[in-house]
């Protein structure tokens, strides 16, 4: 049964109100982002993919679905993959956020871009920085030993091998299914990782770095 069976707000609702935080009565929130703080105010309701984007103009990190399903808002907080769609901003401060922009040393693509980039693994682009933070992200779980759901013997170092890969990005969807390339791309990125083979050159030479690689396709 309803509290108020006549419709009648209850007398204290205004002050409510009042006290209930809106756009101009936002949560101030200092967000690290890239080794780069930001003092922002909030809407508390504010996720952290929408924070990247439509305030820091960090578009990179891309909105899929918005409710963690494909991937594609994919960034590391404190080295660990998230969806950034899920995350509240206010919950990332204090943190290290890394986005796609972020991954580049300089003019020198991260070794996961750069086999992105060997492998040809993206054709659209829009799921490709999510990709390749939630593959950062997996090569470091690897490195950690962590198991995944394939791993055959969770009190064993997990194998860098291909079954692994397929697992661990298995939450990062791609509608154009370049998955047959992805996946090489982030074994080779692997291989690096453990000091094995480099990866393949690509077939030709790259006139430059796709906005695909650092997100700068919006
Ligand atoms: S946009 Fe976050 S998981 Fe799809
Ligand atoms: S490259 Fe188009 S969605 Fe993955």
């Amino acid at each position: 049964m309803s509290p108020h069976p006549h419709g009648t707000a209850p007398a204290d609702s205004d002050s409510r109100r009042m006290t209930r935080p809106g756009p101009d009565r936002g949560v101030h929130t200092v967000l690290t982002i890239n080794g780069t703080r930001h003092e922002l105010t909030l809407d508390p309701r504010t996720t952290l993919l929408d924070a990247l984007r439509e305030r820091l103009d960090l578009t990179g990190s891309k909105k899929g679905c918005d409710r963690g399903q494909c991937g594609a808002c994919t960034v590391l907080v404190d080295g660990r993959r998230v969806n950034s769609c899920l995350l509240l901003a206010a919950s990332a401060a204090g943190s290290e956020v890394t986005t796609v922009e972020g991954l580049a040393d300089g003019d020198r693509l991260h070794p996961v871009q750069q086999a992105f980039l060997d492998h040809d693994a993206f054709q659209c682009g829009y799921c490709t920085p999510g990709q390749i933070c939630s593959a950062v992200g997996a090569l470091a779980e690897l490195a950690e030993g962590r198991p995944s759901a394939v791993t055959p013997d969770v009190a064993a170092e997990p194998r860098w091998e291909a079954a692994e890969i397929r697992e661990r990005m298995s939450g990062n969807l791609c509608r154009c299914g370049a998955y047959a390339h992805i996946v090489p791309a982030v074994m080779a990125a692997m291989d690096r990782s453990a000091g094995g083979a480099e990866p393949a050159p690509p077939a030709e030479p790259s006139p430059g770095v796709p906005a695909q690689m650092d997100g700068a396709n919006r």
